[in-house]
């Protein structure tokens, strides 16, 4: 059966990806964000995942308001990214993993998940920056990817609760895939950040904190929170902490528990707060 060897999540703001092209990483303003990154470098060196599980959250390249899927899977062989503005340069395809997508559709479906299944799936900056922030030396991440978009562009989100238990039927789906291939999920989002309205530039160091502390100890700290909740306490875009939630709860599946690799807390990068976390799963 397939392991699942960790889990990874990060921010995901557009503008590391004009930071990497321009080669800033050492500059004073992006220093204490990238340096967050190279002890995950290492251990991701000795761990060597083949197949990474992308919980992100699509920002309209791929859905727009007109279909909107509260939660989206990709069964593609490849996935492109296109141009959706910012002025970041466009990352080339990436390999997915069919095999594993159909296997995840086939156990979500079956546990009553009504998920929408992509054969075609543009992935936007949520997806592609953190593939480069994981793995900066490769053209193209080498991991096959299953990205599942979960909605926090238009209300009503799926409720933390939901995406709890999604998070936690991946993970059991992942360990009853008949391969030996070894998984890492990935999350991509947060932390506290608010684009838009009288609260523009709102960041909640607090509450980041004690979130972050939850994915090591406390996994379910965060679905005591209404979403309306989570927008008042992490910001309008700050609900894309709902994707580490979904990692942290597919770890939960076959461990007792998790050791934290490494993280990282800096802010701001443009409007976020943003957040680093590698986690290993413990038997
Ligand atoms: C920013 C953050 C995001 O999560 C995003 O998707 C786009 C922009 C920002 O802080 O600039
Ligand atoms: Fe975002």
């Amino acid at each position: 059966m397939a392991q699942i060897i960790g889990g990874l999540a990060t921010s995901h703001i557009p503008a590391i990806g004009g930071a990497i092209a321009k080669g800033l990483q050492q500059e004073p303003y992006w220093k204490p964000f990238f340096d967050g990154f190279p002890p995950i470098h290492e251990w991701l060196g000795k761990v060597k995942p083949d197949v990474l599980v992308v919980f992100y959250n699509d920002h309209g390249l791929n859905f727009f308001l007109d279909k909107m899927p509260t939660f989206a899977i990709g069964t593609a062989a490849e996935y492109r990214n296109a141009d959706e503005g910012w002025g970041i340069p466009t990352m080339p395809p990436v390999a997915g993993c069919p095999e594993l997508s159909w296997h995840l559709v086939n156990e979500l479906i079956a546990k009553e998940f009504d998920i929408v299944t992509c054969q075609e799936m543009l992935v936007d900056h949520a997806c592609t920056l953190p593939l480069k922030l994981f793995w900066p030396k490769d053209a193209v991440a080498p991991v096959q990817i299953v990205p599942i978009d979960i909605n926090t562009v238009q209300f009503p989100l799926p409720t933390a609760k939901r995406v709890y238990k999604l998070g936690k039927a991946v993970g059991e789906a992942i360990l009853s895939w008949k391969s030996d291939k070894r998984v890492a999920v990935m999350a991509t989002g947060g932390l506290s950040h608010q684009l838009e309205g009288e609260r523009a530039g709102f960041i909640n160091k607090k509450f980041d904190q004690q979130f972050l502390q939850s994915m090591e100890t406390n996994p379910e700290w965060a679905t005591q929170f209404s979403d309306l909740e989570l927008v008042e306490h992490a910001g309008t875009q700050g609900v894309e902490l709902l994707m580490w939630l979904a990692m942290r709860a597919a770890l939960t599946a076959g461990s007792a528990g998790v050791r934290k690799v490494h993280s990282n807390y800096h802010i701001p990068i443009s409007n976020t707060a943003t957040g680093v976390l590698a986690l290993e799963p413990v038997a």
